[in-house]
């Protein structure tokens, strides 16, 4: 059990890259605004389309885990990270700027489709829901700890733009994710095979030796095991590819439909709003600069708090009661600070922008609303969803499928990231109106279509 938790511990690290490269953009996006004098649009399209590449890479990692390997994949995905980190921090231009981040992007999809499928592979059932939300724990502290050093980069050198050491501090920003990044890279050496992979292969000993370190077990248990591995992977017909899951022939459409609909709902009540451009909302109501950057520090804290409740009942009372208080508490959230936003009072200042500001009643109310729907996700959504993805599968679409659910879950991401700029331009009371819409609509898909994966078996699934 113990090994079991020093495997899942590695490959959630591709889960701090995830949450580290996504957030820190959070507080170097102006200092890059102002280096290359381009305009909103250019500069949301430019954050966005590294949530494309992550699309790219999720879309494609799943064949080839199914081809070179679960820690193969891994490693890919810490190069591409390591180069786009060094790459981004020295751009020539916005256009290589831009370039570099989606490289880093096509490693984030890469090893956001491998943790959690390797997670569910390596975990024995009773703890798998647990290990699985160390990924999500993994994402949450990246973004935490890239708030921080964003906070901290910036006080040091006196602002983003400002030099320290010999480069401006939002390089310094996008730099420090090659730590993690190398860190990644050097662990996955000693960590072993997927079993079920190792199976899919032809390699049972090894599958054998492995399954009987994480989960013990006499000879006789060990071998039963690996022979209903055998039988779920359906060795005897071909290795399926994206468009054959979605075929009657393999039985699983459906299933692969509830996870799409599970990965983007997840991105649709606009968590990221908050995380990519909290400080930006923040002074959009009227705190200052300093406290908007503490908020989102403050916000980063909340999530940390939220994941490890979840970590703490996932495996007692289940998935989806998780998902459905979920659901409640984020409408109902999301619900409050719509109203309070439509309270803004709007003022045009100097510069032409567009201000607005809350009483101080509303104000506090909004943050508190915010915050909460932040907690409900961190119980909720956040990690039930990567776990679900990761065991609801069937053995011989895994790895596919959950490349077709991650990808979904990017390309949602990318479509709120994308639209939020413009849509609280717009009208940010009917945004979060919008937002909380689709937490409700969450627990309606929940009740109908959701299956309980608690203490089952991988062989049990679909
Ligand atoms: C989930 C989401 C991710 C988000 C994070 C916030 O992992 O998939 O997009 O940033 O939660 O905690």
């Amino acid at each position: 059990m113990a090994r079991a938790v020093l495997f899942a511990a590695v490959a959630a690290l591709g889960g701090f890259l995830f949450g580290y490269d996504t957030a820190v953009i959070n507080g170097a996006v102006g200092a890059i605004r102002e280096r290359y004098e381009v305009g909103a649009g250019a500069i949301g399209l430019s954050v966005s389309l590294t949530l494309v590449g992550a699309a790219l890479g999720a879309w494609i990692a799943g064949s080839i885990a199914d081809r070179l390997g679960r820690i193969r994949v891994m490693q890919i995905a810490a190069v591409l990270f390591l180069v786009g980190a060094l790459g981004s921090a020295f751009p020539f231009s916005i256009y290589d700027l831009t370039f570099w981040r989606s490289i880093g992007g096509v490693g984030v999809g890469f090893a956001s489709v491998i943790a959690p499928a390797y997670i569910a592979e390596i975990s024995p059932a009773a703890i798998r829901g647990r290990l699985g939300s160390m990924y999500q724990l993994a994402i949450v502290l990246g973004i935490a700890v890239s708030q921080l050093v964003n906070y901290a980069l910036a006080a040091a050198a006196g602002g983003a733009s400002e030099e320290l050491l010999g480069i401006e501090a939002w390089q310094w920003m996008l730099a420090l994710g090659a730590v993690p990044a190398t860190l990644y890279l050097i662990m996955t050496f000693p960590i072993p095979e997927s079993p079920r992979y190792l199976v899919r292969i032809g390699r049972e000993d090894a599958a054998r030796r492995i399954i009987a370190t994480v989960e013990g077990g006499d000879e006789v248990a060990v071998a039963e095991r690996i022979a209903t591995i055998r039988e779920t992977l359906h060795l005897e017909s071909a290795r399926p590819g994206v468009r054959d899951v979605f075929s009657r022939r393999l039985g699983v459409a459906a299933l692969i439909y509830v996870g799409i609909a599970l990965a983007a709902l997840q991105q649709f009540v606009g968590i990221n709003v908050i995380f990519y451009y909290s400080s930006t909302l923040w002074q959009a109501v009227g705190f200052g600069e300093d406290r908007s950057l503490l908020i989102s520090v403050v916000s980063a804290l909340v999530n940390i708090v939220g994941t490890f409740v979840a970590i703490a009942v996932i495996d007692k009372i289940g998935r989806k009661p998780l998902l459905l208080v979920g659901s409640v508490g984020m409408a109902a959230s999301l619900g409050t600070a719509a109203v309070c936003f439509h309270s803004a009072t709007f003022v045009v200042n100097e510069d032409g922008e567009k201000v607005a500001t809350l009483s101080d009643t509303y104000g506090m109310i909004a943050l508190l609303a915010a915050n909460a729907f932040v907690f409900f996700f961190a119980l909720s959504w956040g990690p039930v969803v990567w776990v679900l993805i990761s065991e609801m599968f069937p053995n011989r679409v895994r790895a596919v499928a959950v490349g077709i659910a991650t990808a979904s879950n990017w390309i949602a991401n990318f479509l709120v990231s994308a639209t939020f700029p413009a849509l609280a331009d717009w009208n940010l009371s009917f945004t979060y109106a919008g937002y909380a819409v689709m937490a409700a609509l969450s627990l309606l898909v929940v009740i109908k279509f959701v299956p309980e994966t608690r203490g089952r078996t991988l062989e049990e699934a679909g």
